[in-house]
């Protein structure tokens, strides 16, 4: 069931909450990081009027949609920068099990953000939505991705 009372969710130093217009310029720019896309599922550059419509789709949207990603802002609470995304979807045939992805501006890996927003992401997961699994795939190339997942 749709989690429409959605506001955010905290960690110690990041915050998921929803994404907002003023987003756009950070999403582009690390969408459009060729490093970054190089195991996802978009090319980079990433076209402007695709991150206006990805923005403007995503703030419609609610977690725990069955069959339908929800993405999540990350946003460092120190700055307030918007450092990335994360997103889940709960499976359309059996919502009790979700898939989760991540990605971070690059400028940004390697100090655990990553890794705090997944336990954030699933502690929410498993115990407010009470989900019964949760898994992520990856490119078996992709080692930073399957270190924190
Ligand atoms: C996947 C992705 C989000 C992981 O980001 P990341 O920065 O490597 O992950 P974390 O934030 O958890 O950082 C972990 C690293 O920070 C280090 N680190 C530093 N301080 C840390 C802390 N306080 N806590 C935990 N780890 C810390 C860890 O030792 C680890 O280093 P290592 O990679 O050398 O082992 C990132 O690589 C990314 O955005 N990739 C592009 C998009 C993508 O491919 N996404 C996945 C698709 S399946």
């Amino acid at each position: 069931m749709a989690d429409e009372s959605f506001t955010e969710l905290g960690a110690p130093r990041v915050r998921l909450r929803r994404f907002n217009p003023g987003d756009l310029e950070d999403f582009l720019a690390y969408r459009s990081s060729a490093e970054i896309a190089r195991y996802q599922s978009w090319d980079a550059p990433y076209p402007r009027e695709a991150g206006e419509r990805f923005i403007e789709g995503i703030m419609s949207e609610h977690p725990d949609m069955p069959g339908r990603w929800f993405q999540f802002a990350v946003e460092l609470r120190g700055t307030g920068q918007m450092i990335g995304d994360c997103g889940a979807q709960p499976l359309a045939d059996d919502p009790r099990i979700v898939e989760i992805g991540f990605t971070l501006a690059a400028g940004y890996h390697g100090h655990g953000y990553a890794t705090e927003a997944a336990s954030v992401l699933l502690d929410y997961l498993f115990t407010a939505r009470g989900k019964h699994r949760v898994a992520a795939n990856c490119d078996a190339r992709n080692t930073a991705s399957a270190r924190g997942t």
